[in-house]
């Protein structure tokens, strides 16, 4: 059976003081989750939440990375810098990237690429927009940035990924998709994966639901036989509702 992963996206919100606050609340309650625990702060965050996790079992993630080592890129963190602060896991691709940064399949590829070289575990968002979805294209949309996403990577190299599936028009907007939705999405999802990387690879992957996931629908979700965890927005910087989410049993 696949494990299950929560991740909480703080995006460009979060402080310290939240750092300790969420903390203080979901720490006592790690000892009853079966799922893995990851958050992703602000970079800024990083160091401040490498010293709160320690021993608690949570672990730590960046939103984003560049796809060089080092050099000329104001503004840019490099993958060695991420993992001088504990980092296994980053978030890319999400569309918040794709449409603001205008960041093409290709740049999130060789991020990827650059990811997997040092050893942290890419979670690469892909999702239809509203108009997608409505013209019948999400399932081509979906299957293409997937497809482009692991592009060249070796087989071995694809088993060290993990796929966010996040319909852009439940990002942030409290409209969820269905559990059969989004379950049917994972499901094209895995059958893609099975063909670029066998049977094997496939059944492990590990595909996470994100857009609107709440304390309420949490388990609905989660409890779809494709759905493997949840990448959480909004309600990952809540206490109460973030801890109640990492905290749901699952069928
Ligand atoms: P919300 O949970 O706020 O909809 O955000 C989802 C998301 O974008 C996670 O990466």
């Amino acid at each position: 059976m696949r494990a299950k992963l929560v991740a909480a996206n703080w995006k460009m919100n979060g402080s310290v003081y939240l750092i300790e606050k969420m903390l203080d609340v979901l720490v006592p309650c790690m000892s009853n989750t079966t799922c893995k625990v990851v958050i992703c702060p602000p970079n800024v965050l990083l160091s401040s939440l490498k010293n709160a996790v320690e021993g608690t079992g949570i672990e730590i993630g960046a939103q984003n990375v560049h796809s060089e080592l080092s050099g000329a890129y104001t503004g840019e963190t490099s993958v060695k810098l991420l993992k001088e602060f504990g980092v296994k896991w980053c978030i890319i691709g999400h569309s918040e990237r794709r449409i603001h940064f205008e960041e093409s399949d290709d740049f999130i590829r060789s991020k990827i690429e650059t990811l997997i070289d040092h050893g942290i575990i890419p979670i690469l968002c892909i999702g239809e927009s509203l108009e997608q979805r409505d013209s019948g294209t999400h399932e081509k949309t979906v299957l293409t940035q997937l497809r482009n996403g692991l592009a060249g990577l070796s087989i071995e190299d694809q088993r060290r990924c993990v796929v966010a599936y996040e319909p852009i028009w439940a990002i942030g907007t409290g409209k969820t998709a269905s559990p059969e939705q989004a379950n049917f999405m994972h499901t094209i999802i895995r059958k893609e994966i099975k063909s670029l990387a066998g049977k094997e690879i496939a059944d492990n992957f590990q595909i996470l639901y994100g857009g609107s996931v709440n304390v309420e629908n949490t388990k609905s979700l989660l409890s779809m036989s494709e759905i493997d965890g949840a990448l959480v927005g909004g309600a990952s910087l809540i206490t109460d509702d973030f801890t109640q989410i990492v905290a749901t049993e699952f069928n």
